[in-house]
């Protein structure tokens, strides 16, 4: 007999359908599983074996073969378990009433016949809405993420019984209940902003920054508080939108990063990955599916903490993603283009001691800080906005004390997490509501039609870039970047007009004008 149920592979980003075919007829006791599937799908025949004997159902003594189609797709992961599970309960005739063609089936089985949940269950949840399936019977641990879905019923079975009465028309299991709100899920909580003394110009970068999504990269000796600053970063993110969140939950349950009963992401990915992270690990590719940092970092933070330390490829490698905010992975046997639209946060020493331009204490050669110049300059700094210099404070003034000159400095420099939060958020919905047709959230991301139409300069913001490009200290590309930061300024401020201050503050930050005291010294 003949039986066939819905499941879907992961490859990438995706959820690929597969149909699972079981025939069974008599014949020497085998079991086959054909059709492209990797070894823990292979797999599956002990762990369905084991499954279908525990929940008290009989395991064909006959030739049992089942056909995951399409052959041309990978099958990958334990997810397909259930399905196969199912077909061969109903082409063996143990269940009464089947009818399933509507229904998608989702888990890795136990031995003893749980269903336990697997990576991918949002985007299986999605793709299964879009093959027009009505039902998607999975485990309970994973249920609230496919749950996101609309329009689809979500059958909760803890075990294979229960999937198999689910599949001859029963009622399925109770939807768990929503999780307690977590810290890594609600407002943010841990370090805050208010624990740095001084360095209050590092501080303002750092609000500008997350307020319109710019690149930042701060230069420093050791233990002035780079790294501090930098942790302290997601603590004043503004939250997702509802797109997003799908979009970054969707992304790490593929990956595996989500704990059992997460919904919904509610809080921006903030990933640092260690300095001896390789290419492939922070752009993906190193195997058939797998996703870098930058992907994990999709609408969130990349935090690279000693940035000289990367090697020089794996920093080559982040100029795509950078500028384009996806990263395409080309290799001999697939190819795939993934989101990778994040902000790039570094953090270095000006020279290989750390303490380039005090002359007694440096020790590096010329050619120490030639070769370390090189590694940062170039390709990457190009792509920065916002570059500071974070200076040794000295204990008389190590204190935290506003440095307000202007409106823009009152404004932005903040003193707690909560205080910059509220001035990002404000911020950010500024630009939200600018951009709402136009497709991004952020004034990092308008191009340079944008940059012209959004950022409406005075007559001495003008002058003032024009007087740094003819300086040489702006490149066209740096004085967009220029613009896109005055901009964040502005909406800051709570001005809708980009003012000669707001350019100032911008230039301030540029690295072609900080350069001078940071790297070069
Ligand atoms: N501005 C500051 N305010 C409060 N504490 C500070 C500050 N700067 C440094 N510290 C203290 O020094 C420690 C080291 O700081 P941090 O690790 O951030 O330095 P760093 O600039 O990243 O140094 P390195 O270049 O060696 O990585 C912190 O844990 C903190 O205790
Ligand atoms: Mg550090």
């Amino acid at each position: 007999m003949l039986a066939r149920a819905h499941s879907f592979t992961i490859e990438g980003l995706e959820a690929r359908p597969v149909i699972v075919e079981v025939d069974i007829r008599t014949g020497l006791p085998a079991f086959t599983i054909v059709g492209l599937a990797d070894a823990a799908v292979r797999e599956a025949r002990d762990r369905v074996h084991a499954a279908i004997l525990n929940a008290g159902y009989e395991f064909p003594g006959r030739r049992i073969t089942a056909n995951l189609a399409p052959s041309d797709t990978r099958k990958a992961g334990a997810g397909l378990d259930l399905a196969i599970a199912i077909a061969v309960l109903a082409a063996s005739g143990q269940l009464p009433h089947p009818a399933f063609d509507n229904m998608a089936f989702f888990g890795e089985l136990a031995l003893d016949g749980q269903v336990r949940a697997c990576q991918g269950t949002l985007a299986v949840a999605q793709s299964a809405r879009a093959a027009s399936l009505t039902t998607l019977v999975l485990g309970p641990e994973r249920a609230r993420e496919a749950a996101l879905v609309d329009g689809l019923r979500v059958a909760v079975a803890e075990r294979l019984e229960a999937a198999a009465r689910i599949a001859c028309g029963g009622p399925p299991g109770r939807l768990p209940s929503a999780p307690r709100p977590s810290t890594r899920q609600n407002a943010p909580t841990g370090p805050d902003l208010a624990d740095i003394a001084g360095q209050q110009h590092a501080v303002r970068a750092l609000v500008v920054a997350a307020a319109g999504g710019h690149n930042v990269l701060l230069v420093g000796p050791p233990g002035t508080g780079k790294t501090m600053l930098a942790q302290r970063l997601p603590t004043i993110l503004p939250p997702l939108s509802r797109s997003e969140a799908i979009e970054v939950t969707r992304i790490h349950s593929i990956a595996g990063q989500l704990d059992a009963g997460d919904g919904l992401v509610t809080r921006r990915p903030f990933r640092a990955p260690h300095h001896t992270a390789t290419t492939a690990g922070l752009v993906g590719g190193a195997h058939h599916g797998s996703l870098g940092e930058v992907v994990l970092a999709h609408h969130g933070v990349l935090f690279l903490d000693e940035l000289s330390e990367f090697s020089r490829h794996a920093i080559e490698a982040l100029r795509q993603p950078l500028e384009d905010g996806r990263v395409a992975i080309v290799r001999a046997q697939h190819a795939a283009v993934y989101p990778a639209r994040f902000m790039l946060v570094g953090a270095t020493n000006p020279c290989p001691c750390g303490h380039a331009g005090e002359v007694e204490r440096c020790r590096c050669s010329e050619a120490d800080l030639a070769r370390h110049r090189r590694k940062l300059s170039g390709p990457l700094l190009d792509r920065i906005d916002l570059l500071v210099h974070v200076a040794p404070q000295r204990a008389a003034r190590a204190g935290r004390r506003p440095i307000g000159v202007g409106p823009d400095e009152r404004a932005v420099a903040q003193t707690t997490s909560a205080q910059a939060r509220g001035a990002v958020v404000k911020a950010r919905e500024r630009q939200l509501a600018r951009f709402a047709d136009q497709g991004i959230g952020a004034n990092a991301h308008m191009d340079v039609k944008l940059v012209r139409q959004y950022t409406g300069l005075d007559a001495r913001g003008e002058a003032m870039l024009c007087s740094a490009q003819e300086r040489g200290l702006l490149s066209v590309r740096g004085t967009h970047r220029t613009m896109r930061v005055a901009r964040t300024v502005a909406d800051l401020n709570g001005s809708e007009r980009v003012r000669a201050e707001h350019v100032a503050a911008a230039l301030a930050f540029r690295p072609e004008v900080a350069l001078g005291s940071a790297l070069a010294a």
